[in-house]
């Protein structure tokens, strides 16, 4: 086995690191040349190539992103009960719980939970206790703020809020609310952790040591956030977000815009304001959404990570058939985007940027672009031209810059940009990465090679592919999904004077039984740790190493399973090398820089895996990780071995 530079440095760096690494064994395919000319740039590289895209799936914000640990915090039921609450009945307590309709804190949340005390003492408390999101996930002396609103029939006596671990059944730590009277009112508390383990195996209990009756509602619990906000997010799930350079955020979905029904569609003006006044929403993905993460949250999210908006409002059509028949009916749906699209960009003397205002953001938000409903190609009734149209007048009418992207093709209006969405097999992908080379006159056409976007007309709309993935792994994509995807990413850029922004979907999953709606997705949790895919890993390489233009290459030798992109940035003085061997052999790699001096210092960020089906996991989430090692570019040429089934980046200096 020849040994490289690089599968030298990879082997330590990965042996220091724990994961796996693939050595660099003998190819045996053609080798491949490539030559860069790194003084000719093709086109310009889309600024807002990659970006994120956000839906309510497989428990991404409540019991995901959104921090919130007390599931069901607004106490709903179904057919068979009350959700995620339990009775508690210490020693010889004896007590019952139900939902009251009757009363509530608001308007939003007119019901709430009844807990009548019928024999309870200090020692024998009784009350309700929440088990959270598959379990609370303490950290030791740590600090969780939480509130409640309660009333009582007559005074009650304190009530105890404790974090309680549940293999123990003993309190971690614990706090007391005074003062409950006969009118509703929110009481806030902290709880902090001693000296304990982290763990998962933990619940929140509610009780109190004296006999009356006693209405909760919406009882919340934070750990601490990112930036310490206050009904704030995950800081892990922000973190790898983060690490994947994210230049927008298309929301708040996908399905969840619509909803199964009309009345369930993501009707924005119930999602902002003090919690108490949202009164959650179905998600179409089996669950209620919480609405914690309201449209300001999001915004919120996009200014943390420093994206910008891709806000999609609701048009009309919901994903069990139903339609708002243009016209007259669909009016009220049009105002509440114009009104929605003044909450967003409005100064502050705006009825809706006032309330924006007084949401707690008075500086308006920037936004390009605005996508009109989802996946419009699913109503068959055949009323989206005359829907997308009635949007597009009004909202031009108004906002003459904005950007409108549509979700299916549309004759009546010439919209701005288009939404493509592609969910497919590795293979699928291969094919329509690589490149379409015209036939010359009278040729056959190539066997081989789609060359997705490659031949597309460049004087109709742009393109933003709103949702992709791989689909090859549960929940999360293994190594050949990532393959298939950094192969799909090469033609993207290679387009990316046409296609101006891509997302991934979906992004988030948690891991536990009954988490996941959707097989095959970016990003794994759990209530107290997560990990990325290997495709994630992908993602984290194509976004954090992109020039600023496409530059001119030739290549000889391509095989089916080889695939590549090159851009460059004059400014960082670096060229950037997107190398794709989706074979099971290793691929020798020739890259010849002419129009450019190098320091003769490169960079290599590989990551690769010993085959198709080695992935990462909640119980093994490093196995399959980036490795950096270095690289040497002599007499303008960088020559090395890639490894099988490996993704590679080299960045190159410049002088
Ligand atoms: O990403 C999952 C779903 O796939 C989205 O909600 C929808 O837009 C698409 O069909």
């Amino acid at each position: 086995m020849r040994k490289t530079l690089f599968s030298y440095c990879a082997v330590l760096c990965a042996v220091a690191a724990g994961c796996t690494v693939v050595t660099a064994q003998a190819p045996t395919q053609n080798p491949v040349s490539l030559t860069i000319q790194a003084d000719k740039p093709v086109h310009a590289v889309s600024p807002t190539l990659y970006g994120l895209m956000t839906e309510e799936i497989n428990y991404a914000f409540d019991g995901g992103l959104y921090a919130e640990m007390v599931r069901n915090r607004t106490f709903r039921g179904d057919w068979s009960g009350l959700l995620d609450w339990y009775l508690v009945e210490k020693g010889d307590a004896a007590a019952k719980i139900a939902p009251d309709h009757g009363t509530g804190p608001s308007t939003a949340l007119p019901g709430s939970l009844k807990i009548e005390v019928t024999r309870a003492s200090a020692q024998s408390q009784a009350g309700v206790l929440n088990t959270g999101w598959w379990g609370m996930a303490l950290r030791p002396e740590t600090t969780y703020k939480g509130s409640l609103y309660a009333k009582a029939g007559a005074e009650i006596g304190p009530v105890t809020v404790s974090l309680v671990n549940d293999k123990t059944g003993k309190a971690v730590a614990s706090a007391q609310v005074t003062g409950v009277g006969t009118d509703w009112k929110q009481f806030p508390f902290t709880l902090k952790t001693g000296a304990v383990e982290p763990s998962t195996t933990n619940h929140l209990e509610i009780t109190v040591g004296k006999t009356g009756t006693l209405w909760l509602q919406l009882v919340s619990l934070f750990p601490p956030t990112y930036h310490d906000q206050p009904n704030g997010r995950r800081t892990d799930l922000m973190e790898k977000m983060a690490a994947m350079h994210p230049q927008f955020l298309r929301f708040p979905g996908g399905n969840y815009l619509e909803g199964n029904r009309i009345a369930d569609w993501y009707d924005w003006k119930k999602t902002i304001g003090p919690l108490v006044d949202r009164p959650t929403h179905p998600s179409p993905w089996g669950y209620q959404s919480s609405d914690g993460m309201g449209l300001l949250e999001f915004l919120g999210w996009c200014e943390d990570l420093k994206m910008q908006p891709v806000l999609a409002v609701y048009a009309g059509y919901s994903l069990g058939g139903q339609h708002v028949e243009p016209g007259e009916k669909l009016e009220p749906y049009v105002q509440s985007a114009l009104d929605e699209l003044e909450y967003v960009t409005g100064s502050t003397s705006t009825k809706w940027g006032a309330v924006r205002t007084q949401n707690g953001h008075p500086e308006p938000f920037k936004l390009t672009y605005v996508e009109i409903g989802n996946e419009e190609w699913f109503d068959k009734s055949g009323s989206y031209d005359a829907r997308y149209t009635q949007f597009s007048k009004a909202i031009k009418a108004k906002y003459p810059d904005l950007q409108l992207i549509a979700t299916a093709p549309v004759k009546s209006a010439k919209p701005d940009v288009l939404d493509e969405h592609f969910y497919v097999r590795a293979t699928e992908n291969f094919h329509d990465a690589a490149h379409y080379d015209q036939p010359a006159a009278g040729s056959p056409a190539p066997q081989w090679g789609n060359g997705r976007y490659d031949k597309s007309d460049r004087n109709g709309p742009k393109i933003f592919v709103g949702e992709w993935a791989t689909r090859e792994g549960s929940p999360t994509p293994n190594m050949g999904a990532a393959l298939g995807d950094a192969a799909w990413m090469t033609g993207l850029e290679r387009n990316s004077d046409l296609v101006i922004m891509a997302a991934y979907a979906p992004l988030l999953v948690n891991v536990n039984p009954g988490g996941m709606q959707w097989a095959t997705d970016l990003i794994g949790y759990d209530a107290q740790t997560s990990y990325g895919s290997p495709a994630y890993y992908a993602q984290v390489l194509f976004g954090s190493y992109l020039g600023d233009q496409v530059l001119t290459s030739k290549a000889n030798g391509v095989g089916e399973k080889f695939f590549y992109s090159i851009t460059g940035s004059a400014a960082k003085k670096k060229l950037y090398l997107k190398l794709v061997n989706a074979s099971s052999e290793p691929q020798a790699v020739d890259v010849a820089i002419d129009g450019a001096k190098t320091t003769g210092k490169a960079k290599l960020v590989a990551l690769n895996a010993a085959d198709t089906q080695e992935t990462n996991s909640i119980n093994d989430p490093r196995r399959i990780v980036p490795v950096e090692s270095a690289l040497a570019v002599s007499g303008g040429h960088v020559k090395h071995t890639m490894p099988k089934y490996s993704i590679e980046v080299v960045e190159i200096e410049l002088q």
